[in-house]
């Protein structure tokens, strides 16, 4: 991680303006090795709103962008089954392109992604999956010292309530990228994969779907073979009823105190049949900054409860980072004030244009992760072990 000051950020449109491209304007804008120069979405009003927040022209069709010189890539945050035209179109136009997940709606969908970094020579870099965070990279490195053995198995149990949220009807369609398996399943599968280190050989699954109150798939119970026999089990539900930040400190997904009764509210306004981001465009789904000074520092929560085994010993996310269990008993790793996420993203970007570095999370990395989300959804659809 560079300690200088930076004296030539890569200037970034970002394209789709929802949860994910807002996110991206307000990291974006904190970040040193990124500056937002323009921002882009087909609704005018959103459009307008977010460009006059952030000082920059706030487009209204992906040709503004393309035709911008001062973007010198994009953040690509329309929905999913968007990703792979809009892709091709921007990287027509010499942009470099960070991809939020699941970076396609599906594996062949990936291998285009793939091809096109190649043919436009440009840099693809699949973003903002929760295995980045802080603690995941913190047992990565820990694994990788060696300090619990050789790994054996990783474990990752996540009860949400994703489904019951406000939604357009495009996310809960499987074949577009939607669904749980797709949507949510990217996180699990790279705290995996990050940690773990290794090609993924195998998956086995069942997925369910319950047609009320949303028809969509909200929950899976995945194993993933990683190569030299190491497994990973993966367990979604995201119906909200239980709540696996009651196992986690009370903080959630986004590290925010989690509130027990809001799934049930959300049940009874049934306001998951409201528009996603309500009338004033903007209101829904920003709960404003939070009020605890780690929180918004460290911009990491739970993706459930992480559990790696090793040889000689255990890890688990924990309140402030890490508890490594061994011979000796049990100590803390202190994540909390440790750069993760689209922080670390962006940086990593930087490293790659500016330095000529290869980039770790590239097109083929995120086509891997879809390849893996696909196989999860494939297994429980054909009863049977996909072997990758
Ligand atoms: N990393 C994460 O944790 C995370 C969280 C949420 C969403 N996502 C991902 O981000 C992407 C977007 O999700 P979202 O929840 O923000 O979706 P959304 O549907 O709420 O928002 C998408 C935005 O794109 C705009 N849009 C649609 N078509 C467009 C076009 N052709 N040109 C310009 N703008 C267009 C829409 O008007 C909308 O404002 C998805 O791939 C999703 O999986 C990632």
């Amino acid at each position: 991680m560079e300690t200088e000051p930076i004296k030539d950020p890569i200037s970034i449109g970002v394209l789709g303006l929802g949860t994910a491209g807002r996110n991206a304007v307000k990291v974006a804008s904190s970040s040193k090795y990124v500056t937002v120069a323009a921002v882009c979405d087909i609704n005018i009003e959103t459009a307008s709103t977010i460009g006059r927040i952030s000082n920059v022209p706030g487009y209204t069709s992906i040709e503004q962008l393309c035709d911008d010189p001062n973007v010198e890539a994009v953040y690509l945050s329309t929905p999913t089954y968007l990703h792979l035209a809009n892709a091709l179109q921007l990287a027509s136009a010499g942009k470099h392109l960070l991809v939020e997940k699941p970076v396609v709606k599906d594996g062949s969908e990936g291998e285009a992604l793939v091809t096109l970094a190649k043919d436009f020579r440009i840099n693809i870099m699949a973003v903002n999956t929760r295995g980045r965070d802080a603690p995941i990279r913190a047992m990565a490195r820990i694994v990788q010292e060696g300090s619990i053995g050789s790994v054996l198995s990783l474990t990752n149990i996540c009860y949400t309530d994703w489904v019951i949220r406000p939604r357009f009807p495009y996310e809960l369609v499987t074949a577009l990228g939607g669904g749980v398996a797709f949507r949510q399943a990217p996180h699990q599968v790279e705290i995996a994969r990050t940690i773990i280190n290794r090609p993924v050989v195998a998956v086995t699954s069942i997925a369910g779907r319950s047609p009320s109150p949303v028809d969509t798939v909200g929950n899976y119970s995945a194993l993933l073979e990683f190569s030299g026999g190491i497994s990973a089990t993966l367990v979604y539900n995201g119906y909200g009823y239980f709540n696996t930040a009651e196992l986690t400190y009370g903080k959630g997904e986004s590290g925010r105190e989690f509130d027990p009764e809001s799934s049930a509210r959300l049940r009874q306004n049934e306001s998951w049949s409201l528009d996603k981001y309500g009338d004033a465009g903007l209101a829904v789904r920003d709960r404003g900054p939070s009020t605890d000074a780690a929180t918004s520092q460290r911009r990491w929560g739970f993706v459930g409860l992480t559990i790696v085994s090793g040889e000689s010993g255990d890890l688990r996310q924990s309140e402030g980072g890490v508890t490594v269990y061994d011979k000796d008993g049990f100590h803390q790793e202190d994540c909390s004030m440790d750069i993760g996420g689209l922080d670390v993203d962006f940086a990593d970007f930087y490293v790659a244009l500016r330095r000529n570095d290869k980039l770790e999370h590239d097109a083929r990395w995120g086509a891997a992760t879809v390849q893996i989300c696909e196989a999860i959804w494939n297994s429980h659809c054909e009863g049977r072990r996909i072997e990758l």
